[in-house]
């Protein structure tokens, strides 16, 4: 187990489009292993390749607690209703705003084992693979804010 040092807003690879991954390795599955540590380490319900440095097609997330998800080189095939509400980012630490998101998402992706699956998803699932699939293309969630980002009573800096 190993927690990696998540890149915050301002890291330039962040804003970078992420390549597809062609095969999985010892190395990258090393890499799936950390994510996950590395949110829940973080009470994070998703994590994106950039945001532990690694400019790679790949998310990990679990709105749940209790339902992980990887997806390799995932794919937004279908969207529709819409939810508006607060959202966050590990990578912007201590602040929320309110986004738009489609409230249902149909992705493709590979899993672990590089086979192809379909993921459907409403409401905070919905949300967060869009969140973490705009990471995989450079974008942040703040681009998407309707209003001023908020201070959340959350603060890192009390540590
Ligand atoms: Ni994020």
């Amino acid at each position: 187990m190993a927690i990696r040092k998540i890149r915050t807003q301002g890291d330039s690879i962040l804003a970078k489009e992420c390549r597809k991954i062609e095969k999985m390795t010892p190395k990258l599955q090393e890499l799936i292993d950390d994510m996950f540590d590395t949110m829940y380490d973080a009470y994070g319900v998703g994590l994106a390749g950039p945001q532990v440095g690694m400019l790679k097609q790949i998310v990990v997330i679990d709105t749940t607690g209790d339902d992980p998800h990887v997806l390799i080189n995932p794919e937004i095939l279908e969207t529709s209703g819409s939810q508006t509400g607060d959202e966050g980012c590990l990578s912007v630490p201590g602040m929320s705003g309110t986004v738009t998101r489609p409230n249902y998402v149909k992705v493709k992706a590979l899993n672990e084992n590089m086979e192809e699956f379909i993921l459907e998803g409403e409401e905070l699932l919905a949300r967060a693979i869009c969140h973490e699939v705009d990471h995989l293309h450079g974008r942040l969630y703040t681009e998407l804010v309707e209003g001023e980002l908020r201070r959340t009573s959350y603060e890192e800096d009390d540590e």
